[in-house]
């Protein structure tokens, strides 16, 4: 997935690696068309999401400051490092689901750190999550789970189960489990599914709201290495087909790699790293694991 962003001086928000004294390319698109003599206008992407100089402790530790990066509509990053260094915290910021300690961040147009609750749950409402655990109901069907990724933007019983859902609630599930190749699944319920099948729906239910932004926080860990690459490959080629940004995390450097435009790292209580995926090695992301 590459967004086509435009660079213009002056509105990046790079951070110079130490870990692996790259150049840094990050790119957050201009909010104006860049205009050229000839007066063409380049195609330009909204910016999603925006973090300025981000900071956040735990009960007076440290987890990370000065993180700051911007994504553009369609854009995939990768979120590297090692155990601990942050990156589940960081999405929960993000996601509005714990409070960081200083800094800015701006999520579709939301102000998330001054945002009311009901600002915060409209705005989760255009994001889907995918977990390490799939978290599936497992006494539910397979359809109902489905469902449930309505719930953000229709709260309330009629989200809770299939039976109770709309025909139309049901119907876009349905469409969104024959995306991931599981139509046939649907009334079989979820504790009876295999790891990947679980994860496949996990994908769906993220889907079925039309997400603007996708989050997987380490979606293959609980998978073996073929069932992890199918995920993958799903996860990105969906991703790809609805022009969703997506953030996902991997300890997966070869993933991290290969489905990220670009990628960040932790470390050492920052964001050392910030580079397009095309211009790192293995090396380069090993680095960060020292
Ligand atoms: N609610 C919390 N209260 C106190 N400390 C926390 C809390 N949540 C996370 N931490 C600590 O913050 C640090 C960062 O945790 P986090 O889960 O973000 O790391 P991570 O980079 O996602 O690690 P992993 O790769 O193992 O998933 C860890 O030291 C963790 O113990
Ligand atoms: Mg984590």
């Amino acid at each position: 997935m590459s967004a086509r962003c435009i660079r213009t001086p002056g509105t990046h928000s790079s951070t110079i690696s130490s870990v692996t004294n790259l150049t840094t390319e990050t790119q957050v698109a201009p909010t104006r068309p860049q205009q050229t003599g000839a007066e063409v206008f380049a195609p330009v992407l909204p910016v999603d999401l925006r973090v300025t100089r981000l900071a956040k402790s735990f009960a007076g530790t440290l987890i990370f400051k000065n993180v700051s990066f911007g994504l553009s509509r369609g854009e995939a990053v990768a979120i590297v490092g090692a155990n601990g260094t942050g990156k589940s915290t960081l999405l929960r910021c993000l996601m509005g689901l714990i409070p960081a300690d200083a800094g800015a961040i701006d999520v579709l147009g939301t102000d998330v750190r001054g945002a009311k609750s009901s600002d915060l749950r409209a705005m989760r409402a255009q994001m889907g999550l995918v977990s390490q655990k799939h978290n599936l109901v497992p006494r539910l069907s397979v359809l109902s789970n489905v469902v449930q990724g309505l719930l953000g933007q229709s709260p309330g019983i009629r989200h809770w189960s299939q039976s109770f859902a709309p025909a139309a609630s049901r119907a876009e599930a349905m469409a969104a489990l024959t995306k991931v190749g599981l139509a046939h699944l649907a009334s079989r319920r979820a504790d009876r599914l295999s790891g990947g099948q679980s994860q496949r729906v996990a994908i769906a239910r993220a889907l079925v709201g039309q997400p603007k932004i996708l989050i997987a926080d380490e979606p293959t860990a609980s998978l073996d290495p073929a069932a992890g690459e199918d995920v993958m490959d799903l996860f990105f080629d969906l991703a790809r087909q609805e022009g969703v940004t997506v953030i996902f995390i991997s300890h997966n450097i070869d993933h991290a790699l290969r489905y990220g435009d670009r990628v960040l790292g932790l470390a050492d209580g920052g964001m050392p790293l910030d580079a397009r995926a095309k211009n790192l090695s293995a090396q380069d992301l090993r680095g960060l694991y020292d």
